[in-house]
């Protein structure tokens, strides 16, 4: 019984597979997909297609960015203007579908513009990319060899490093590193790499399997060459200040005080610390997407350099000292300006136009400042009127539009829950009365 159980459930499975679907061709694998998982309703094919965009070339050049593409999923694009970072006023374009992310921004960044701005600057700059390999002969013997054969390595780099150097770039140093402890007959080379306006994940990684490949012997096994998303010293700070009594129209002093205990709340806690810096994410993400740039990379160096000290703690911090109330982050931030999907995706290469084309550097300072802008809002929020006043906001009118409300009704129902707490039902009661009332 077990048996035949488990071969109808084996035929159904097997039923959803398919070969060689990458061949198809797009239409082949919507029809595909539509009769495989959703009874060959057409419906489906006309929500996919009613996202292709009607520019053949600019549609192809989507399709190729990833395989099996069937349509394209938008996010919304928008900017945040009035940032004043470095005495240089910036709009930012940001691309996220978390509705008060783009409108927190927005008021942070006229909110500073009055007091003084952002300042940023980038600490340093460079990249970490490794060899691992696993050795069991005498210890001495793998250093000797890794210095006769250091000059090698890199010369085995040179063909891949030469426009590298051209630009400011290149490899900075190899070094041999001894994991024995951590992991039995576990070595690596430690390469640091400069790779200035690129984010330079393909650089680092051809000259790591260059390296690797001159450095390879019978006793020496190489399990693989990758460069490290974790990069602590590509490191930018953004911060702004002011006088505690310009911070808050009332109790200005107390409410500092708040913020600032908000951020050791978040340094001693890390479930707080974890939500802290996701909404100093929400920021730095939605520039990081729109500037063509890879957030997974961003995300994964952020929190692992948020955890470095053993415990996982914010990215930001503040003190008020002399009366002067200070707030700031620290993050690396391992970006491109050219080179990847920068200047292939039309809206990257609009966001960079917008932001005056900035160095990779410039880029590190801009996005630093839209994370801390995003906590100083939520920081903002949270410690005097709570964080739902501002989400239900936006959260109502996304109800609405979902209701299919006319703008009259729209305007009817934002009035109406002016002073009334947003629920999705409450939401739904009050649009049925309206309708029903008419
Ligand atoms: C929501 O996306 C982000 C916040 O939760 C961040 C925070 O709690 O600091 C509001």
């Amino acid at each position: 019984m077990i048996y035949i159980c488990c071969l109808v459930n084996f035929k159904k499975k097997m039923g959803k597979s398919v070969q060689g679907f990458s061949k198809l061709t797009k239409l082949e694998k919507i029809d595909w997909l539509i009769k495989t998982f959703f009874n060959s309703d057409e419906n489906i094919k006309s929500t996919l297609k009613q996202y292709w965009n009607s520019n053949k070339v600019l549609q192809n050049l989507h399709d190729d960015f990833i395989e099996n593409t069937i349509s394209n999923f938008y996010i919304p694009f928008a900017i945040a203007p009035n940032f004043l970072i470095n005495e240089k006023e910036f709009t930012i374009p940001m691309a996220i579908e978390e509705s008060s992310v783009v409108a927190a921004a927005s008021l942070v960044a006229k909110f500073w513009r009055t007091r003084g701005g952002f300042k940023a600057k980038v600490i340093s700059s460079t990249k970490i990319g490794q060899v691992h390999f696993m050795y069991e002969g005498d210890k001495q013997k793998l250093y000797d060899y890794f210095s006769i054969k250091k000059e090698a390595l890199l010369a085995a780099t040179k063909d891949i490093t030469k426009n590298m150097q051209k630009r400011g770039g290149g490899i900075l140093d190899i070094a041999l590193r001894d994991k024995t402890e951590d992991l039995k007959n576990y070595y690596q080379l430690h390469v640091t790499f400069e790779t200035a306006d690129s984010m330079g994940a393909n650089f680092i990684n051809s000259c790591l399997e260059a390296i690797a490949k001159a450095f390879e012997k019978e006793d020496i096994q190489i399990v693989m060459s990758i460069l490290s998303n974790y990069v602590p010293e590509c490191l930018v700070h953004a911060e702004v200040s002011c006088n505690v009594e310009d911070l808050y129209a009332e109790n200005s002093k107390e409410l500092a005080e708040k913020f600032v205990q908000a951020i050791q709340i978040a340094n001693a806690e890390p479930h707080r610390a974890v939500t802290h810096n996701k909404g100093i994410m929400n920021g730095i993400d939605a520039v990081v997407l729109a500037t063509g740039n890879d957030f997974r990379a961003i995300e994964a160096g952020a929190h692992a350099y948020a955890a470095r000290s053993g415990k996982y703690k914010s990215l930001t911090n503040a003190k008020i000292e002399n009366g002067i109330f200070k707030f700031w982050i620290e993050i690396p931030l391992a970006l491109g300006t050219v080179g990847g999907l920068t200047k292939l995706h039309p809206l990257s290469k609009l966001s960079l136009n917008l932001l005056g084309n900035p160095s990779a550097k410039e880029l590190m300072e801009i996005i630093a400042v839209a994370g801390l802008a995003q906590n100083f809002a939520a920081l903002r929020a949270l410690t005097t009127t709570g964080i739902q006043k501002g989400h239900m906001k936006m959260h109502l009118t996304n109800i609405i539009k979902q209701l299919g409300a006319s703008d009259e009704e729209k305007n009817f129902l934002i009035d109406y829950f002016e002073h009334k707490t947003v629920t999705h039902n409450a939401v739904v009661e009050a649009y049925n009365k309206l309708v029903k009332d008419k």
